[in-house]
């Protein structure tokens, strides 16, 4: 029974794995379908492996409880008896290294090729690393046109994507697993990857390097979408925030500028210009916050504003103790910024 269960949990699991945003066996891209071509070649070669071993060593075993039953006199030391083994031996080592060096250049190769930049006509955008989030640049020749976003990445598909990587604190790391491999983000250092998603979806991004307490808690989102989807949403993206006429949202935004908010916090068309939290200028358009760890309703957003240690504790954010009329204004205002 026991047995019966465990291997309906691990069909259950690998099944899951093999369906998940968040999995390099689901490969969206040319990138990560070289990564996973590698990781299934490894496996086979593995699983071959794993299966001779046993069968030679469980072999072995059969073979000395004969000689055992017989009790054939076993010498010391005995040329002629070891020959076929040190045979053997000799054969398994020089399998094995050929193996090796197979899987080596395979290796190198994948790697080369999946890191490839492509240049037709790419997509390019800056991804930064913070303690612990992550800022999305899409640069414009107009700088007033550039557009922040955070945590949450737009992508049109079928078209080759530059990432460029920096980092404002200490090394992360951008891992995507569906899309490519894992790439750090280095303070004072700009690299740059890239890659294409073929496939429409959400896939879900983590830092892979760890960065401090709440290094679990640095997720994204990469949102690939058809391309007029994606012009129209990078269109929403580069324009400033929209001017309210509602009574509650214009006592919010007079709130977002009056409290600690306006330290941190961008929001552009706003006198709020702040860079060291994420900018705020379309947060409403964003499905999560803090990073990939809370949906972007109302509830959460509030939970966030007025305690976010409660919920990542070390965050960079204070706790936000607002009365709570002021509270439910500065929500109505942020739940605005489409
Ligand atoms: Cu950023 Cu780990």
């Amino acid at each position: 029974m026991r047995v019966a269960r465990c291997i309906a949990y691990a069909t259950l699991i690998a099944v899951a794995g093999c369906q998940s945003n968040h999995s390099s066996l689901t490969a969206a891209g040319p990138q990560a379908k070289k990564i996973e071509w590698l990781y299934w070649v490894i496996f086979w070669i593995s699983l071959i492996v794993f299966v001779l071993v046993i069968a030679f060593f469980a072999g072995g075993v059969a073979k000395s409880r004969i000689d055992e039953a017989e009790m054939a006199p076993v010498l010391p030391q005995d040329e002629e008896r070891d020959r076929p083994a040190k045979g053997a031996v000799s054969i398994a080592i020089a399998i094995t290294v050929v193996t090796l060096f197979v899987v080596l250049v395979l290796s190198i190769v994948t790697g080369k090729s999946a890191a490839g930049l492509t240049s037709n006509n790419p997509i390019t955008i800056e991804v930064i690393g913070h303690q612990w989030w992550w800022e999305a640049r899409y640069p414009s020749p107009q700088a007033d046109l550039t557009a922040v976003t955070a945590n949450e990445i737009h992508l049109p598909v079928g078209k080759p994507i530059i990432i460029l990587t920096a980092s404002r604190d200490v090394i992360h790391s951008f891992w995507a697993p569906n899309l490519n491999g894992k790439r750090d983000l280095m303070p004072g250092y700009q690299t740059a990857f890239s890659f294409q998603v073929d496939t429409a979806g959400i896939y879900r991004g983590q830092c892979a390097e760890y960065c401090g307490e709440q290094h679990a808690h640095m997720g994204f989102e990469i949102v690939a979408e058809p391309a007029d989807q994606f012009d129209a949403w990078l269109q929403q993206q580069r324009k400033p925030a929209i001017d309210t006429t509602d009574a509650t949202a214009l006592r919010g935004r007079e709130v977002f500028l009056t409290h600690a908010c306006v330290l941190c916090h961008t929001i552009r068309g706003t006198e709020a210009g702040s860079k060291v939290g994420p900018d705020l200028t379309h947060v409403a358009t964003r499905r999560m916050i803090a990073a990939a760890t809370l949906s972007n309703a109302p509830g959460s957003l509030a939970g966030w504003i007025t305690d976010p240690q409660r919920i990542k504790p070390g965050a960079r954010m204070p706790a936000n103790p607002l009365d709570p009329d002021d509270l439910q204004a500065l929500i109505t205002y942020l739940r605005d910024l489409q």
